[in-house]
């Protein structure tokens, strides 16, 4: 039988459908702390990538009641369920939500004010590449936003990467160090007493 928590990296088959839906309020509240260090305009353009079960791309939504959110995820299944719980903002125009790696963004340079990653970044094979992406689709001042459940301080989180196969749990040092060689700027990192870890870069 598969590994059923290899779906925390890629969500496939039914027990990827299973681990789409635990995504989206498991995380909520990790979630909730993490939107407190975001500032959102209502006329923002948004990239959410891993989008997962889609619960972010809707909090977003209704925080840019002018703007537009889009989401990326590399799996089939959690398109397809970020689409399902997005569908009315996806009629409307003011959502997408498209299958793609972060490390070949298919989006045009220097259109989104802001860029999330929640819950994310533990799977991105290559850091120089991946966060060279969003810096590339990001507009001049834009916002680059991490927010992770494991700040790699707690050793109760290494049963995590050792049943995830590929799976890296960074410290906000570390994180940092790859952004500021990517060119990010005013890289601010927060951590709260369970070890939840945001941080905010900007363009
Ligand atoms: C643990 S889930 C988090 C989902 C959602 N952001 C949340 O907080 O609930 C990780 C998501 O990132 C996606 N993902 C992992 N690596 C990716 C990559 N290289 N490019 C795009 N999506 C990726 C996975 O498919 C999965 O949906």
């Amino acid at each position: 039988m598969a590994n059923f928590f290899q779906n925390a990296c890629k969500p496939e088959g039914f027990g990827g459908k299973i681990v789409v839906n635990m995504m989206n309020s498991g995380h909520a509240k990790m979630a909730e702390w993490g939107f407190g260090f975001l500032r959102l305009g209502e006329t923002d353009n948004i990239l959410d990538i891993g989008c997962g079960g889609g619960a972010n791309i809707a909090h977003m939504l209704k925080q840019c009641p002018k703007g537009t959110v889009k989401g990326i995820d590399y799996s089939a299944v959690s398109v397809e369920k970020s689409g399902k719980v997005n569908a009315d903002a996806i009629k409307s125009g003011k959502c997408e939500v498209v299958c793609g790696s972060v490390m070949e963004l298919p989006f045009e340079k220097e259109q989104f004010d802001v860029v999330t990653a929640f819950e994310t970044v533990y799977f991105w094979p290559g850091f120089h590449k991946a966060f060279a992406q969003v810096y590339k689709v990001l507009k001049k001042d834009g916002t680059f936003f991490i927010c992770n459940e494991a700040c790699g301080k707690n050793s109760a989180d290494e049963k995590w990467t050792k049943m995830i196969e590929g799976m890296v749990i960074y410290t906000s040092e570390q994180l940092k160090q790859y952004l500021e060689e990517v060119g990010f700027t005013n890289i601010e990192a927060r951590e709260n007493d369970k070890g939840w870890l945001c941080i905010t870069a900007k363009k």
